[in-house]
């Protein structure tokens, strides 16, 4: 990545023309652009085929701005101090003067933000006046992207530029967590639950499936190849892509490791580029082995089980 510095130019160019970009984070590629812009952040809806009703995140990189948009609160600095930059997406209340588009909030009154941890961002979102709206740069409802190319598949020549960041490290999305009444988790994500737990202090709910309207994005089908996935599965069927996550004797070629030995992070690390790329393959459906369900295991559970829901 030597062209880095001439990259974050001409990504700054685009952006305060109020154009979308590709962006890398440490957790997946955000499709990016000026959050204090109606002309620019209606391009993302446009790019993603995303309904309006589904708020946007938006990225910081100082506290000094964020506190412009939105009002801080003890939880917020303790999970800050700890997390940030990092994969932690927290839901604020919206200043009143707040400059963020009506776009980004389908005019509601609270904002989710977060600190992202990739070094070509940071530099980046550094150098604007503005933070930067931006969602996971694929489709609605498909596979995050986690690396340029993954977001070139998903828009090709229908945007301008994609800032090259390297392969996402944690390549599933932030953990969301809501601080406008009892900190409340909103969607699994790249911070375990129960690290935030011992943050807070005391016992800190996920509100999964069906009362979920807080986070309107966490729509049943999600994160999908296009093709059926049976999870859990002891035995694959031989034209089916097998996910495995530990080492077995296996012969044929349809079979694809998040992990030979267990490691649940690797796993989480490995899903979206296995996905796309057993989908590309011409895979008809995937069989999965079963995950524990714990830590990183529950998150994969959790994209996985929407996933197959196509
Ligand atoms: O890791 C991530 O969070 C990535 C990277 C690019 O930062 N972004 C991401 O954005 O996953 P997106 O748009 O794909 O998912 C954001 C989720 C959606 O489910 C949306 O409904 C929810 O956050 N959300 C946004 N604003 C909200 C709000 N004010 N209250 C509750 N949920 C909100
Ligand atoms: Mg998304």
């Amino acid at each position: 990545m030597k062209n880095n510095l001439s990259n974050i130019k001409k990504a700054k160019y685009y952006l305060d023309k109020n154009e979308c970009i590709g962006i890398p984070t440490e957790t997946v590629y955000g499709l990016a652009a000026n959050a204090y812009s109606d002309v620019a952040t209606k391009k993302i809806f446009k790019l993603k085929k995303r309904p309006k009703k589904n708020p946007l995140i938006v990225h910081y990189s100082s506290l000094k701005m964020l506190k412009f948009d939105c009002k801080t609160n003890v939880f917020f600095y303790k999970l800050y101090k700890k997390f940030c930059p990092g994969p932690i997406t927290f839901v604020l209340k919206l200043k009143k003067n707040s400059k963020i588009s009506k776009n980004v909030t389908n005019y509601k009154k609270t904002l989710a933000i977060r600190f992202p941890n990739n070094s070509v961002t940071k530099k980046l979102i550094k150098n604007l006046k503005y933070p930067l709206a931006a969602p996971s740069a694929n489709i609605s409802s498909k596979i995050s992207p986690v690396s340029k190319d993954d977001v070139k598949d998903e828009f090709g020549k229908k945007i301008k530029f994609i800032l090259d960041g390297g392969r996402s490290k944690i390549g599933l999305e932030s953990t969301i967590v809501s601080l406008i009444n009892k900190p409340e988790i909103l969607r699994l994500g790249g911070i375990e639950v129960k690290k935030i737990k011992k943050i807070i202090g005391f016992n800190i709910k996920y509100n999964n499936q069906k009362k979920r309207i807080a986070s309107p994005g966490q729509e049943k089908v999600h994160y999908s190849p296009g093709i059926p996935i049976r999870l859990n599965v002891a035995d694959a069927n031989k034209d089916e892509a097998f996910l495995l996550i530990k080492k077995r004797k296996l012969s044929g070629k349809n079979f694809y490791y998040l992990s030979k030995n267990k490691n649940l992070k690797n796993a989480a690390k490995n899903l979206y580029k296995t996905l796309r790329m057993i989908k590309k393959r011409k895979f008809k459906s995937i069989a999965v082995e079963k995950i524990p369900n714990k830590g990183f295991g529950e998150v994969i559970n959790d994209r996985l089980l929407r996933a197959s829901k196509f």
